[in-house]
């Protein structure tokens, strides 16, 4: 039995993480779910939409299934999911793009892991009006943060045996920030060179990554980069591999490890019973792996890709017509 911290999230995040849940049991997977409520929803209740709960939940179980939330644009509330990777020192986001449908892929050599830094750069929310003609937005790189998301993608490349890293920034413009975490990049690049001679480095400046990414994807294997770059070209991969619906993530710290799509709330379809669970499942079929469940992972995973191959039971973010409970049940039928 593993105690687990579950935040549904608003939007469609409470009907795609039952039916992940529902999926999880069905694979025989026991787990004793910690059920938590963060976004807008739980304002009037706790007076914040992040309650202490949360992260007295996650602290506890070290492992969390998150549901995405809403963020107001302009106005409101900061991002409830900057605040959780911020307070938690969840400083790796990582998002494989691995393609699991060949049908949806725009190639099917499609094999890519980004590792998103996730606490810093212009996530840091600092920003003020210069007059009311003007606004300013602060961006702040690290040496440390910049060492330590490429210090976890080289650990990654080296257990997962993976041939390459590339370093993703902007250092021709930004050569104070970027430039400092190139710099940064490229000393923990020597060192493993020394070790792991066999894992190729590179750097790309991120308009280029983007194109070379869609034109050679097969010649890419992990990236790294700054913050926004990561949330930029996390959903140009997502398109990559079948758009949003397909495409799972996870925030890592040291101890503490949250599993949670790259989509948001799809505010458009919420509580329609049309979203499709299944980033949200992948995200859980990595959650499964940190948890060692290896058997009822690789299960799962081999189902939902029978369930998208097949192509009959797909939601309309890929064709289909499919409600958000009969995808789940075509996937427990797989199983
Ligand atoms: P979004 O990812 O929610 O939606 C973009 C488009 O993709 C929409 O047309 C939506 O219907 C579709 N879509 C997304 N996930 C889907 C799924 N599972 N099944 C079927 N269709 C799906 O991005 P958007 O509209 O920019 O953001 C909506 C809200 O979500 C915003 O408040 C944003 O701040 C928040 N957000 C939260 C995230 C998180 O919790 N980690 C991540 C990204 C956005």
């Amino acid at each position: 039995m593993h105690n687990v911290t579950m935040i549904a999230g608003d939007g469609i995040g409470p009907e795609i993480s039952e039916a992940v849940a529902e999926i999880i049991a069905a694979a025989g997977v026991e787990i004793n779910w910690e059920r938590v409520e963060a976004g807008a929803g739980v304002m009037d209740k706790y007076g914040t939409p992040l309650p202490e709960e949360v992260f007295k939940s996650v602290r506890k179980n070290k492992v969390a299934l998150k549901g995405p939330i809403t963020t107001p644009v302009g106005s409101g509330f900061r991002s409830v999911n900057v605040a959780i990777r911020k307070e938690l020192d969840l400083y790796a986001n990582v998002r494989p793009l691995k393609v699991h449908a060949k049908k949806f892929a725009k190639d099917e050599n499609i094999d890519m892991v980004v590792f998103r830094e996730n606490t810093e750069g212009l996530y840091v929310g600092i920003e003020h009006y210069v007059g009311d003609q003007a606004a300013e937005s602060i961006k702040i790189i690290t040496r440390k943060a910049s060492r330590k998301i490429t210090e976890r993608a080289f650990e990654y490349a080296v257990r997962e045996g993976r041939k390459k890293v590339t370093a993703v920034h902007k250092a021709n413009i930004l050569k104070f920030s970027d430039g400092l975490f190139l710099e940064e990049a490229r000393k923990v690049a020597a060192k493993y060179k020394k070790t792991h001679p066999e894992i190729e480095f590179d750097d790309k400046i991120v308009d280029n990554m983007c194109m070379q990414m869609v034109q050679y994807p097969e010649e890419y294997d992990v990236l790294v980069m700054p913050n926004l770059y990561g949330d930029i070209v996390s959903d140009l991969g997502a398109g990559l591999i079948g758009g949003l619906g397909l495409a799972p993530g996870m925030n890592l710290g040291d101890e503490i490890a949250v599993f949670e799509a790259v989509h948001g709330s799809a505010p458009d379809i919420a509580g329609q019973n049309k979203a499709n669970p299944v980033a949200l499942l992948f995200s859980a079929v990595l959650m499964l792996k940190h948890l060692n469940e290896l058997e009822a992972a690789a299960r799962i995973e081999k189902a939902t890709s029978a369930v998208l191959n097949q192509g009959e039971v797909l939601t309309g973010d890929l064709g289909g017509s499919a409600t958000t409970d009969e995808i789940t049940e075509a996937i427990i039928a797989e199983l």
